[in-house]
Parts: C-alpha cells; structure tokens; sequence
C-alpha cells in the first residue's frame, strides 16, 4: 500500500460524501469507509504488515485521512439534517389562506319539528302528552273503539298483524290478537282506562298501515291523537278547539269547516278541512277544484266507548280527534308528494 493509494481512496471517499443525498446514504458511506469491514480501516488493519520503514508515513497518511473523512462526514451530515429538516416543516405545513373545510350540520327533520309544533299549540291550552305502544292489541285498537267485529280495517288486508314464526297462527295477548296500530286512538282507551278525570291529552307517535307508498299514502306514517273527557263538553268546544289549532298552523287568515262524516268511535263524528293556501279558496289543482284541504277526523267520544273504561256518560262527555303529520306538513308546505318527507335529499329538506 503506498501514500498515493491512500490519497486515492481518500479521494474517491470524500466524493461519495459529496454525492450522498440523504442521512441515510451517507451512513452506507462511512459505514463502506470507517466502519469494521471499510475500506480505510482495513488499510489501518494490514499496518503490521507493512515494512518497518514504510510504516511511519504511512500511518501518518492513514491517520490524516481518517480525519479528513471524519471531519467530511460529519460536516455533511449536519447539512443533510438541516436539509431534511426543513423538507418535513415544508411537508407538514399548513396554508392558513385555503378555505376551510365546514361540517355540515344536520337540523330537526321537518316531521319532527311539526309535531313538536302542534304539541306546543295544545301545551298552551292545558294538554298534556301521553305515548302508546306502536305494538298494540286488537282489543284496544279496535274493540274498545267500539269497532264492530266485521269491521274492514281489521282485515289482514288493512293491518299488519304480529305472527308466530310458523308465519300461520297469530300472536295474541290475553284474548287479543296483537298488531302494529293503525292509528293512535287506542292510546285513548289506555288513558281513559287508567288515568283520572278530567282528560286533556295528546297522544303522537307512529302508525303503520298496509298500504303501497304513493303520492298520498305511507305504510309508516305519524299522527298525533287528542282526547278531552270531562263535565260539559260540548260539539262547541271540539269546534272551537280545533279552529284555534288551525290558524295557529296554518295561518290566522285559513278558515276551516267541519264536514259529518262515520268513526265508529266518535258520535256525531266530523272532518275538518282547512281553506286552500294556495287559492284561499277559490278552488285550484293543488285543493283538487273545492277551495278545502282535509286535515283531521274528530268528533264527540261515543258512550259504548266509555262503556270500556267505565266512564260514567251521564256525568262526563269529551270530544277527540286524529291528525296525520306528514299530510299536515304537505298541505301547510305545497308538497304534492309523502315519499318527499321520506327520502333524505338534502335538496328538499334544506327548505324547512
Ligand atoms: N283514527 C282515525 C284515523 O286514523 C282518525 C280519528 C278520527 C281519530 C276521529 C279520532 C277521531 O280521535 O275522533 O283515521
């Protein structure tokens, strides 16, 4: 081995330093120089070998180089920390001048915030809210609303009945077949049946019916029921009762009419139209040509009904009616069509 060798390698060593791009590269150079098996160490390894007289400034040479290199080495790496320092500040970065992103924040749906409203409307005048099961017995949805025993909406057709597995025999409680209610009036049984006298209540909540989503009919809908027992009540405060209702609604300029009509649990029973919005009544496609909307089903609590809870009909008479919501929500709003409530565009539900 000869002092220019040395210089040689030396050379070819403080290039590779020069040239090593990253931290990690230039720990494979000194790690192929100075490390166990590099090239100069194994230079300061066959030292012994080298004759006697040779072996002073060759060492010297050896030894200048090692520093040389250590010194390159170490320069270098603190330049590519630095570098590679400021690469991951940069990558990290934010810019604070880009629009943020924002989240969108969900809102009550219009059904919910309707039926809200109306139980407010009947809050101020002295109702309370009262639930019933959505999985209710015939006996109270039917029964004991004085439904005769052939009456149509009892059919398979119209309700949807709980089976047993089998798929065959039905599920029955007590003596009653069991069913998802069609409507909320037989939470009217269960409050005349255990709470005390008088009654102001509201009873809202869901109901299922067996018929094909259109524009007009859902087979899960809302409606929210009322029931007023009491001394002295009269077809005049159903009425009065309800009108007030409606222009809280609907507006205080909508008029309403009570047209007869059949409940079997109500007598004399009534339905309520409120004036169209859009017209006001002077007849257009939205009302059909007649100038009203129906909203609800009413009437004065018939006494086989309080035959089932053991209300006395010569001391207490009431009144009460049923609404469904989502047709509130589309006669107060202009919606032609139910299945918009229902079907999550934003499009449409951002406009309530
Ligand atoms: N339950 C009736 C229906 O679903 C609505 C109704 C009508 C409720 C008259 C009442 C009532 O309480 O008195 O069509």
């Amino acid at each position: 081995m000869q002092t220019i060798e040395i210089e040689a390698l030396q050379e070819t060593a403080l290039q590779s330093i020069a040239a090593a791009s990253s931290s990690k590269e230039l720990e494979q150079v000194r790690i192929a120089v100075l490390g166990k098996k590099g090239s100069l160490t194994q230079v300061l390894r066959s030292m012994g070998s080298v004759p006697q007289e040779e072996r002073a400034s060759l060492g010297a040479s050896v030894n200048t180089a090692r520093v040389q290199l250590e010194e390159a080495l170490e320069l270098r790496a603190s330049e590519l920390k630095a570098l590679e320092q400021s690469a991951a500040i940069k990558a990290e970065s934010v810019d604070v001048t880009l629009p943020g992103r924002s989240q969108p924040i969900g809102s009550e749906h219009l059904i919910s915030r309707l039926t809200r409203e109306i139980v407010e409307v009947f809050r101020g005048i002295g109702y309370r809210v009262v639930e019933g099961p959505e999985v209710e017995t015939e006996y109270y949805n039917f029964t004991a609303l004085n439904a005769p025993a052939d009456h149509p909406s009892r059919s398979q057709q119209d309700t949807f009945y709980v089976h047993d597995r089998s798929g065959t025999e039905s599920r029955v409680f007590g003596e009653s077949e069991v069913l998802l209610r069609p409507q909320t009036s037989p939470a009217q049984v269960r409050v005349m049946e255990n709470d005390e006298l008088p009654i102001y209540i509201l009873a809202p909540g869901r109901v299922y019916r067996r018929d094909t989503a259109d524009p007009s009919h859902l087979p899960q809908f809302t409606q929210i029921e009322g029931l007023v027992v009491d001394k002295g009540i009269s077809f005049a405060h159903l009425k009065g009762t309800l009108e007030y209702f409606c222009k809280e609604i609907f507006g205080p300029e909508r008029k309403t009419r009570f047209r007869p009509h059949f409940f079997p649990f109500t007598e004399p029973s009534a339905e309520v139209d409120v004036s169209c919005g859009i017209c006001g009544g002077s007849g257009c496609r939205f009302c059909g040509g007649t100038g009203w909307l129906e909203i609800l089903g009413c009437g004065m609590v018939d006494p086989n009904v309080f035959g089932f809870v053991d209300i006395n009909p010569e001391e207490y008479s009431g009144f009460a009616f049923g609404m469904g919501v989502e047709r509130i929500a589309c006669l107060k709003y202009d919606v032609p069509d139910l299945r918009m409530l229902l079907e999550g565009d934003m499009r449409f539900l951002r406009q309530f």
